[in-house]
């Protein structure tokens, strides 16, 4: 069905969107549903290892939890899951295969796209990393003049970034001393420079990350890396202080890294889903070959989940309905990611691109476009910084904004450090409980009144302050408890987060696997560098002219 929204259980959810709604117009929904259903939370909340997922403080009654089951099936969530993972090329505007569950089997069993076992290579390239990691940690691997290296440098943008920073970040408890992973991203030179400016020749190890090795912004860090490398040790340093990792074997070698440095991945894994391929090399620098392959386990372990757990039960399936309810049925335009661990800081950014660069989209499978809102607006910051800056707006602002908030039972550095470092972890895990429960019950007119009378405020001045200081609630949370943050943990929370961004694809009729919208302006720009160099003109709108030519003026003042 092309038309997502002519199916029966897409149907029936909007007719029960409008008796939601009029349950939210009389106000404080949720806390009647609680009030009325003490088992909400004990029916709703579902276990997958030590995590615990609850989306009980959603706006969802208990026959939109039966339809959303429904429009699963009506979809077909379960058989597109299984397609996933047999390696059909599902990645219909690129024709390719989708395989990164592959990367993280460690079962010994075959893996095939187009009838191949992708598998013995998978399992090849995972060796070489163990093989160049240990070497690097033990001080065997020496650079150009024969010392150790000190400080890892990936070189990459978007997927080759975003996830190896965000999970290198996430398990700095597992960091080894003596041993500093840096991430440079930005064409902007003060980023690569920023971190330069710290390090010594020497002792530092360059890694390409880019599938296409093609990618402007990394190619440039890489040139002006090397230029570096080799105005300090001379070209012949080159060998020991660079790698890649790459599906360009040709553009490799052409860049003048040596092959037997290069870590391999393949087309059918996604940029934005290659954290788990030869791209998590940084990471693996930092935490170690054993623990990035239990980082492996636990992604693995979401996996058969995702594609065993049946749909009532299947966490990622639910988080993938419960938003296409916000985002389809409830209007809801944003997603926060809420994350009360520091360690967990790059989470939202890492997320913005799984999930916007997944499901941005308006064009259906089959070319028309969509008539119905697709992927969500996902930003976010680690608890309680976010509180202080942004928060006002989801407890009292004009737009509801569901949110994950994302929970660490125990403090990663407490158990790293052996000491509970006072009482920090209890205050963080208090507020970010406080602020689902806040989000949920609001505060009534009376509640504020009584609140101000005692307090000593009443009359005309009780009166002017308790419009101001009602809370509506009803601002859908859901909440996932981990136990601890360790790279198991961290793999299965990721590739949770990536089957419910496939789920959504599946259920808005898009593919989540390609991302044109971000060809236009890497082709406009291609054309605009020379123009700001004087060395072409370009057919611009006003605007654009106007800035160029203001841009140039200034530059050669
Ligand atoms: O942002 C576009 C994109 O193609 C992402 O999908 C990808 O993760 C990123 O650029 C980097 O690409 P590459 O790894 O090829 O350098």
């Amino acid at each position: 069905m092309a038309d997502v929204r002519e199916g029966q259980a897409w149907q029936a959810l909007e007719k029960q969107s409008l008796l939601v709604r009029a349950e939210l117009a009389k106000g404080y929904a949720l806390r009647r549903w609680f009030s009325e259903d003490p088992g909400r939370f004990e029916r709703m909340h579902l276990r997958l290892g030590e995590l615990l997922f609850d989306p009980s403080k959603q706006l969802v009654t208990p026959e939109v939890s039966r339809l959303l089951n429904a429009l699963a099936e009506e979809r077909g969530l379960a058989p597109a899951m299984a397609a996933m993972v047999k390696g059909e090329p599902i990645n219909l505007t690129e024709g390719r295969a989708v395989l990164h569950t592959a990367l993280r089997d460690l079962s010994g069993g075959p893996r095939r796209v187009g009838g191949q076992d992708v598998m013995p290579d998978v399992r090849a390239v995972l060796a070489q990393m163990r093989e160049f990691v240990t070497a690097l940690r033990s001080g065997a691997w020496r650079g150009a003049t024969d010392l150790p290296i000190r400080d890892v440098v990936n070189l990459g943008i978007g997927g080759s970034d975003l996830g190896p920073a965000m999970a290198t970040a996430a398990l700095q408890p597992y960091w080894q001393a003596g041993l500093r992973v840096h991430y440079v991203s930005n064409v902007d030179g003060a980023h690569l420079h920023g971190t330069l400016a710290d390090l010594q020749p020497e002792t530092t190890l360059f890694i390409v990350a880019s599938k296409t090795f093609t990618t402007q912004e990394t190619l440039a860090n890489a040139h002006s890396a090397r230029a570096w490398l080799v105005g300090a040790l001379g070209q012949g340093a080159v060998a020991r202080h660079f790698a890649a990792l790459s599906t360009n074997a040709k553009a490799v070698s052409d860049f003048g890294i040596d092959l037997r440095q290069m870590f391999a991945f393949w087309d059918w894994v996604g940029g934005r889903y290659s954290l788990w391929s030869a791209i998590g090399l940084s990471v693996a620098c930092a935490i170690g070959m054993d623990a990035f392959e239990d980082l492996l386990r636990g992604a693995h372990e979401a996996d058969r989940h995702a594609l065993e757990a049946p749909i009532a039960a299947n966490i990622p399936a639910q988080m993938a309905l419960i938003g296409a309810w916000n985002r389809n049925f409830l209007g809801l335009q944003s997603l926060a990611v809420l994350p009360y661990d520091q360690s967990l800081h790059r989470l939202p950014a890492y997320l913005q691109q799984a999930d916007m660069e997944s499901n941005g989209k308006t064009t259906t499978q089959s070319g028309d476009r969509t008539q119905w809102p697709t992927g969500p607006i996902v930003f976010g910051e680690p608890g309680t910084n976010g509180q202080h800056a942004f928060y006002q707006l989801l407890h009292q602002g004009s737009d509801v904004v569901p949110a994950d908030f994302i929970l660490v039972a125990h403090s990663a550095w407490a158990t790293a450090l052996n000491h509970p470092i006072g009482d920090h972890h209890e205050l963080l895990l208090a507020n970010g409980l406080a602020q689902t429960e806040a989000l949920l019950r609001g505060k009534t007119a009376d509640e504020v009144a009584h609140e101000l009378q005692q307090a000593g405020i009443v009359g005309d001045a009780a009166k002017a302050l308790v419009p101001h200081k009602i809370f509506t609630g009803d601002r859908p949370t859901t909440t996932l408890l981990m136990g601890r943050l360790t790279p198991h943990a961290l793999g299965r929370l990721i590739a949770i987060y990536e089957h419910k961004i496939f789920f959504q694809g599946i259920l808005w009729n898009i593919c989540s696997f390609d991302q044109w919208g971000v060809e236009l302006g890497k082709q406009l720009a291609k054309a605009i560098g020379p123009e700001l160099r004087g060395e072409t003109s370009g057919d611009h709108d006003a605007s654009t002219a106007g800035l160029i030519a203001e841009v140039r003026r200034r530059r050669n003042a």
